[in-house]
This record gives C-alpha cells, sequence and structure tokens, in this order.
C-alpha cells in the first residue's frame, strides 16, 4: 500500500526533472519561429496525459492545439474542469536574466525560466497531483477532465473558438457537453505571501486599447514649425493626463457608476491580512505608494479599477538628442475593472471623451484590443471548503482568502457558457517575475501545490452534486 505522501516523496525528483524537461521547451505561441517547440509543448503534456492512462486528444484549433485528457466518469461523485495553459510569455528583453530562459536553473530553492510559473510549473501540479492520488489509491474518486490551451498569453482564438462551438464536429459532440463538470480548478496566480497560501475568490477584468494620434504629413523641424501646428506627441500626453486626476480618480464620464463598493466586512477582512505599505515600499524600491485616494494599498490592488499606459511612443527614441516635431504619436493603455463595470460601455464613455478632450489640428484612432469583466466567487460554497482542506494538507496550514488585480478571462467564459464556477488555486509568489525577465517558481511551493492537488480530488468528491 502506498500513500499519497510516500508516492510523493518517492517521486519527487522525477516531479522536477519532467518539470525542467518541458521548461527547455521554448512554447513562445505569438512568434511561429517557435511553432515546433510551441507544438512539441503541446505533445509531451498529452504524452504525458495518456501515460497517465487518460483518454487525451491533441484539437486542432485555428490557432495553437488544445489538450484535452480525461479520467472516467464517477457515478454519484463530482467532475472537475482544469484549465491551464503550456503557451509562455517572449522572454525579452533576454540579456537581463540570470540564466538563458530555456535552461532551467535551480537557485536558492527556486527553479529559474521560462513559465516556471505561468504557467506550466503550476499547471503541472495538478498532472502529478492526479498521478499521486491514482497511484496511491488505484482509482480517482470523481472524473478529472484537462483543458489546457497554447494561446493565453496572445488572446486565447483557439479556445474561444473551441468555446463558441465552432469545433464540434471534431470531437464528435457540443462542447458544452465535453466539457461539462461541477467546478473549474485553476493554478495560475498566486499566494498572498510565502507560506501563506491563499484561494483567490476574485480577479479583475481589463478593457485594452491602443490610441493613434497623427498630426502634420511629415516630422517637422521643431524650431522652424514648432508653435504653428498641433504636435502629437504633446496632445497624446495631453490627453492622456486628463484621463486620470491627482487623487487617482478617473475622469472617464460614468466609470465609476457601476462599480461595486468594497463593502464594509471585506474591507475588514482585507484589513486582517495585515498587508504592509512600508515592505511593500521596499520590496519595489520606492519611495511612496500612489493609488486612488481614500484606499488602502489592498482596496486598490483587488477591489478597485486603475488606469496604467502600458506603451507609449513618439518622435526621437535614438541616442542623443533631434529637435523633431513628430508626426505621429500613440499609446497602449489599460483599464481593469472590477464587478460590474461592463467593458462595453467604458469602451463607448471614452471613445466619447478622447474626441471631446482632442485638441484641434489632429486626428486620433481608437483600437480596443481586448476586454472582459471582472468579478468575484461565492465566498460560502462547499467547493471552496474543499479547496481549502486539501491546501491546509499540503500547505500544512490554511489559506487566506484574497482578490488579484490580475485577469483570466476565460474563467467569465466558463461561467457564462457553461454555468461553472472557478476554484482559483494560485501556488506562486507576487515577486514571481512573470511576464518578466528571471521567472522562477518555489520548488517547495512547486511539491506543496503537488500535494494539494493530490488531495484536492478525495475532498471535492465529498462535495454532494444533483
Ligand atoms: N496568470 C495571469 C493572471 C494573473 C496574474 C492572475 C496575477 C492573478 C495574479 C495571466 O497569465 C495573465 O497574465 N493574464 C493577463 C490577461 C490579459 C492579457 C487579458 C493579465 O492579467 O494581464
Ligand atoms: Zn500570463
Amino acid at each position: 500500500m502506498t500513500t499519497i505522501e510516500s508516492y510523493l516523496q518517492d517521486n519527487s525528483e522525477r516531479f522536477e526533472t519532467d518539470l525542467f524537461e518541458w521548461l527547455r521547451m521554448a512554447s513562445i505561441a505569438t512568434d511561429s519561429a517557435y511553432d515546433d517547440q510551441t507544438r512539441g509543448a503541446a505533445n509531451w503534456l498529452a504524452d504525458k496525459f495518456k501515460a497517465l492512462g487518460l483518454a487525451t486528444e491533441t484539437i486542432e484549433t485555428c490557432g495553437q492545439p488544445l489538450v484535452y485528457a480525461q479520467s472516467p466518469p464517477v457515478a454519484g461523485a463530482p467532475t472537475v474542469l482544469v484549465y491551464g495553459h503550456y503557451d509562455v510569455q517572449p522572454p525579452d528583453p533576454i540579456e537581463l536574466w540570470t540564466n538563458p530562459p530555456f535552461e532551467p536553473t535551480v537557485r536558492d530553492g527556486n527553479v529559474y525560466a521560462r513559465g516556471a510559473t505561468d504557467d506550466k510549473g503550476q499547471m503541472i501540479t495538478h498532472l502529478f497531483g492526479v498521478e499521486a492520488a491514482l497511484k496511491a489509491n488505484g482509482s480517482l474518486p470523481l472524473q478529472v477532465k484537462f483543458l489546457i490551451e497554447g494561446e493565453e498569453e496572445s488572446g486565447g482564438a483557439g479556445l474561444d473558438a473551441f468555446l463558441k462551438g465552432k469545433y464540434d464536429d471534431a470531437i464528435g459532440m457540443p462542447m458544452a457537453k465535453k466539457l461539462a463538470a461541477d467546478i473549474v480548478v485553476i493554478s495560475d496566480c498566486s499566494q498572498y505571501a510565502p507560506g501563506k497560501p491563499a484561494i483567490t475568490y476574485g480577479l479583475k477584468g481589463i478593457i485594452y486599447f491602443e490610441l493613434f494620434v497623427h498630426g502634420p504629413n511629415r516630422d517637422l523641424h521643431s524650431g522652424s514649425f514648432g508653435g504653428t501646428v498641433t504636435n502629437p506627441a504633446n496632445a497624446l500626453s495631453e490627453m492622456l493626463a486628463k484621463i486620470k486626476d491627482a487623487d487617482g480618480r478617473i475622469q472617464v464620464p460614468g466609470f465609476y457608476d457601476d462599480v461595486i463598493p468594497l463593502s464594509e466586512k471585506e474591507s475588514a477582512q482585507f484589513e486582517s491580512l495585515n498587508f504592509s505599505d512600508d515592505e511593500f515600499k521596499t520590496e519595489l524600491g520606492v519611495e511612496n505608494l500612489f493609488g486612488e485616494k481614500d484606499f488602502t494599498t489592498l482596496e486598490r490592488r483587488w477591489g478597485r479599477p486603475t488606469f496604467d499606459i502600458n506603451g507609449l511612443w513618439s518622435g526621437y527614441q535614438g541616442e542623443g538628442a533631434k529637435t523633431v516635431l513628430p508626426a505621429e504619436a500613440g499609446a497602449k493603455f489599460s483599464f481593469r475593472l472590477v464587478p460590474d463595470q461592463d467593458p462595453e460601455k467604458i469602451h463607448a464613455a471614452l471613445e466619447k471623451m478622447l474626441a471631446d478632450v482632442c485638441p484641434p489640428g489632429v486626428r486620433i484612432e481608437l483600437k480596443n484590443h481586448h476586454g472582459a469583466p471582472g468579478f468575484v466567487l461565492p465566498l460560502g460554497s462547499p467547493f471552496m471548503a474543499a479547496a481549502a482542506r486539501a491546501i491546509e494538507s499540503g500547505f500544512g496550514t490554511a489559506p487566506v482568502f484574497v482578490r488579484s488585480g490580475g485577469s483570466i478571462p476565460v474563467v467569465n467564459q466558463f461561467k457564462h457558457l457553461l454555468g461553472i464556477d472557478t476554484l482559483l488555486l494560485g501556488w506562486g509568489q507576487d515577486d514571481d517575475n512573470p511576464h518578466s525577465p528571471d521567472e522562477k517558481f518555489s520548488l517547495e511551493d512547486f511539491h506543496r501545490g503537488i500535494h494539494s492537488s493530490a488531495c484536492l480530488w478525495a475532498e471535492i468528491a465529498k462535495v454532494q452534486v444533483e
């Protein structure tokens, strides 16, 4: 007889070797130069599911393939759908990495590699968790389905088409039947702090824009022409500066109309986490924090909408000085949204505001890249209690309940297209550097995540479903 604990112990090195092997595959889905490696990462995962005896399919899409796998149904027990992604962000700027991004390296108990925390390292804990539960008990107490996509970091076009039923013929049944489940599990976010595991019950929504400002028909000498025409870079700065006031309040008319205010109970719950502004400042290397007036840092991070410029360009970017009055300027910016803000309403209000504040002499174009609403999940559900028990087994301490400023738009689709809520069980840390150089994942958290996952299935199986 093997117990889950002894199985985990006996296989802990192999779990690491397997993860490192997967991390070596540069599955940068946005770059066609990496198509073979992206496909390789999908095939590698599919082979692992097959080796576990799961019925596994690689579903071709308009983009990268989806990897789908399922264990047999168990009568009277719930079904769980595990979602994750095998694609990774491009590693640039590559020169800022301490070790090459696709050569996983262990330092101070962390594995450093692109995809270590986002999301290969976190996702694969569930594959090993299912393996441990299966090997220790001979069978799983419920049905587990895995849906692992390859385009999360680039808009998820393939998954979107799949969820809208476009590949129903290819999979031989309606998508909703294939994915039917009682609860979704995703590990693609963070714990509250080291040693403080968390269940995330709310994520922000997002609406992402690009604004182009067109001015004179060519770049001009800023001495000969300055003061005679509107400079698109000046116009862009003026417009962007009007979006937020000095108190950190967003000035788009009606922006806050649908924001659900934080309840006193929720603010008190945030307060009970004893978040330290001083430690946060030190960690980020800043002297002061700034955000919407009259809210605490955690309230602003987790429960209030925000506006950030994500990219800005115009004029001369090269070395030295050049006296140019640029013909064009542009910015990428996004709003993080909270329930019940509607991305489409925000889009319309912003378009109108920009038309009103645009200085004469330039023409603007606003492109909306993507949008998704935010959400909070019901806190008292028996699935959350089950997850909390599993996390306590894996981490040796009960989780705290947190919200997050990040966005995982597919969670909305699971809710609205399939009617299923999600358990967000993040094993990462806030300083894991996802999307940045030196991305890392703590190996201790990796193993605790596997342990929690191995216990999760039996805990969820106890939940009564019709
Ligand atoms: N794993 C993150 C989402 C996340 C980050 C959740 C931090 C909780 C805490 C995910 O891979 C991601 O980066 N999502 C994007 C979504 C966007 C491009 C629609 C994000 O939040 O920027
Ligand atoms: Zn990401």
